[in-house]
């Protein structure tokens, strides 16, 4: 049959994002992917509620995991969330059923990512779950695919972002600002995974078993988060000439590779300084290329959308799925990017 009909399972933020743009761009995803990408279903818990997207038209499942088995469905997009329960489930489903799956899971890829991806013929993308709309997976697959990567140090949560920045911009309090992340769609469910620093530690695991090309077990992350961090401490950062920042820390050393994710005093210098509100920044120390930086929003409806779309876009051009990583002799090197330790 003519173009890639689409099952999305779960319609919140992000769901409802992407069944957004895929109707707002859909001529130009079409002329980019070579066919017609087009939603024929969908699956959420609450059939009544308002999601501000038209569902007419679309089959609706009451059990996400059916949408695995819909005959009509030739991609499942899983957009729930978690690391276990119906999302994986559904995943395990849809490979099973040998439909390819694009995610923007990071606590399913981070945690359960080796066991997913080495499945026979696993097809899973999941750009969309590191740094929401800034391309960093396609960057280290594709443009980078030549290097040795020496580290990768950045910014990999919005929420956190938002609230360092504000509290420093605004003299907000951390409550406010957190309920207002909340609002506006960048929080996790349960936002802790956010504050204390698991998502970034996520994200982190997932890139740094790409760039160095060996599994991260995610529990090997050190990992603090930003609960004990106070406007009086963003203030003397300030008069210091620092920004306090959550940063996910990823190095080759002579040990191995170390992960690390902590609120750190950033120099003003550094590109990552003047990273605001639910921007994400990452700083990648490659050979031969040298320091690449990309920032963009890591958060939210529409930037979120837009790597899931690319996924589906890539899908459509009959790109290969990728692994996790491929193994090789990292580069041990004294970084040529600071990787900032406090
Ligand atoms: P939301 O909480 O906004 O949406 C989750 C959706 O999943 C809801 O539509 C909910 O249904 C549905 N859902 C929950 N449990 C079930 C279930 N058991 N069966 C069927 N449907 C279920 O989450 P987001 O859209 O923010 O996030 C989705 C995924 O994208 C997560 O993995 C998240 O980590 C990731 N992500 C989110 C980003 C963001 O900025 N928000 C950015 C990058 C990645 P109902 O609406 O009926 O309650
Ligand atoms: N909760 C995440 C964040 C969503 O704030 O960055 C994007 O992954």
């Amino acid at each position: 049959k003519d173009g890639l009909s689409v099952g999305i399972a779960g319609l919140g933020t992000v769901g409802a994002g992407v069944l957004r743009l895929l109707r707002d761009n859909a001529d130009l995803i079409a002329a980019r992917a070579g066919c017609r990408i087009t939603v024929v279903a969908v699956a959420a818990r609450d059939r009544a509620r308002d999601r501000g997207v038209s569902l007419d038209g679309l089959r609706w499942h009451d059990d996400a995991v059916a949408l695995a088995a819909d005959a009509a469905v030739d991609v499942v997009v899983e957009l729930i969330g978690g690391s276990d329960g119906t999302a994986h489930e559904l995943v395990m489903a849809a490979l099973e059923a040998g439909k390819p799956v694009v995610t923007a899971n990071k606590a399913l890829i981070a945690v359960r990512g080796d066991e997913i991806t080495a499945r026979e013929g696993a097809s899973v993308r999941f750009e969309a779950a590191v740094a929401g709309g800034i391309p960093v997976i396609k960057a280290l697959r594709e443009g980078l695919a030549a290097n040795r990567i020496g580290g990768i140090a950045g910014i990999f949560n919005g929420t956190c972002n938002y609230i360092l920045s504000r509290m420093q911009a605004e003299r907000l309090d951390f409550a406010t600002v957190l309920a207002d992340a909340q609002a506006q769609g960048y929080a996790e469910a349960d936002p802790s995974f956010d504050i204390d620093g698991i998502d970034t530690a996520h994200k982190l695991a997932i890139l740094a078993a790409i760039a160095f090309g060996r599994p991260v077990a995610f529990g090997s992350v050190h990992v603090e988060g930003i609960r004990g961090i106070s406007a009086l401490d963003i203030g003397f950062a300030a008069e210091l000439g620092y920004r306090i920042k959550l940063l996910g820390i990823a190095r080759a050393t002579e040990a191995g590779v170390e992960t690390r994710v902590h609120p750190a005093m950033v120099p003003l210098a550094s590109p990552l300084a003047r990273v605001d509100g639910v921007h994400n920044a990452v700083v990648i120390d490659a050979d031969p290329v040298g320091q690449v930086v990309l920032q963009g929003r890591g958060a939210g409806a529409g930037p979120t959308a837009s790597a899931v779309v690319a996924d589906l876009i890539d899908l459509a051009r009959g790109r290969a799925a990728p692994m996790l990583g491929v193994p090789h002799e990292a580069r041990v090197a004294a970084p040529s990017v600071p990787m900032w330790a406090h």
